[in-house]
């Protein structure tokens, strides 16, 4: 078992902040927590949120795992604060870090991101960005841990845009030993550095794959997974991303050549007849909505590691 201050104030901007050891701490304190097996008092400890892009799930998931956690949250509106009339990033990381005790921040450049960790003296989390969403990972791998227990011999199936959710599948899938395959158009592969960081971590090169053949990619897969062809930032791609990503839909046919008891996984909001069809998103192998669920378990689990 790893020593609770392992990872004690560090930062979470990516998957790769946490080692395969720490991975597994996390999604079995999540576990504990989701039945109520654990429970820590973090002593009105509180977590900022600042978001410059919108969010349902992240947002509310966040408040509720530190309500839980006997801590609070303060929600900074990027539009009403300083930050949207240009406070540098510098700036606000240096106050912010001297009222809240960790910070979760959702905005576009990893950079940016990168930026208020340099400034905070308190530990940061990334809620999103262009580059990686790892805490939505985190509860991807423990919805499919709940579902087969262990991540021996499984193949997950990302298809879709190379983006932020697939990219931190990766790495994250590296860390926990899954075979992950993706299958998306020309030009749409993952982040080749990050593609390169998974390969080294990976003991078997082989569990990582990425194609642009979504028929191949299902071949009995165990878990199909899609997010949406055009993220928050890109609305303007959005008529031609819908022509280029024709044929990478999650539908009946695709779900026909995975494993029979496939399970189906989309980080949300989705965009049905997209993406998805609406059968597909509404049957019974769906665990989509457990997902969403635990994206408030593998928070709590998180943010009691990182402010033990
Ligand atoms: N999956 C996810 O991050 O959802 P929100 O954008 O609603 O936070
Ligand atoms: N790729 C999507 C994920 C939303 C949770 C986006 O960045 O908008």
């Amino acid at each position: 078992m790893l020593k609770p201050n392992k990872l004690a104030n560090k930062n979470f901007l990516s998957s790769l902040d946490i080692s395969t050891e720490e991975a597994f701490h996390i999604l079995e304190l999540a576990k504990n927590f989701k039945n109520k097996k654990s429970s820590i008092n973090l002593n009105d400890k509180v977590l900022g949120l600042i978001f410059d892009k919108s969010s349902t799930r992240t947002r509310v998931s966040f408040q509720v795992a530190m309500s839980r956690l006997g801590g609070t949250t303060v929600d900074l509106n990027p539009v009403t604060s300083q930050i949207g009339r240009g406070e540098p990033i510098r700036d606000t990381a240096r106050v912010l870090s001297r009222y809240c005790d960790v910070l979760a921040i959702r905005t576009f450049k990893q950079t940016d991101l990168e930026e208020y960790a340099k400034w905070s003296s308190k530990p940061v989390i990334n809620a999103l960005t262009d580059l990686e969403h790892p805490c939505q990972a985190l509860a991807d791998f423990l919805t499919i841990r709940e579902e087969f227990l262990d991540f021996k011999n499984l193949v997950l199936t990302f298809i879709g845009d190379g983006n932020n959710v697939a990219n931190s599948l990766i790495l994250c899938g590296a860390l926990l030993g899954v075979e992950v395959r993706i299958a998306c158009p020309k030009g749409y592969e993952p982040n080749s550095v990050l593609i390169k960081k998974a390969y080294e971590i990976y003991k078997n090169k082989n569990l990582l794959k990425i194609t642009n053949d979504p028929h191949s990619a299902v071949l009995g897969a165990n878990v199909l997974y899609t997010d949406v062809w055009s993220s928050m930032g890109e609305e303007n791609q959005k008529d031609e991303k819908e022509k280029v990503f024709n044929g990478f839909s999650i539908n009946s046919d695709l779900v026909s050549k995975a494993d029979k008891d496939a399970i189906i996984l989309h980080c949300l909001p989705a965009y049905r007849s997209k993406e998805i069809t609406d059968e597909i998103f509404e049957s019974k192998n769906s665990r989509i909505f457990n997902q969403a669920e635990n994206r408030l378990h593998a928070q709590q689990a998180l943010l009691s590691c990182l402010l033990a």
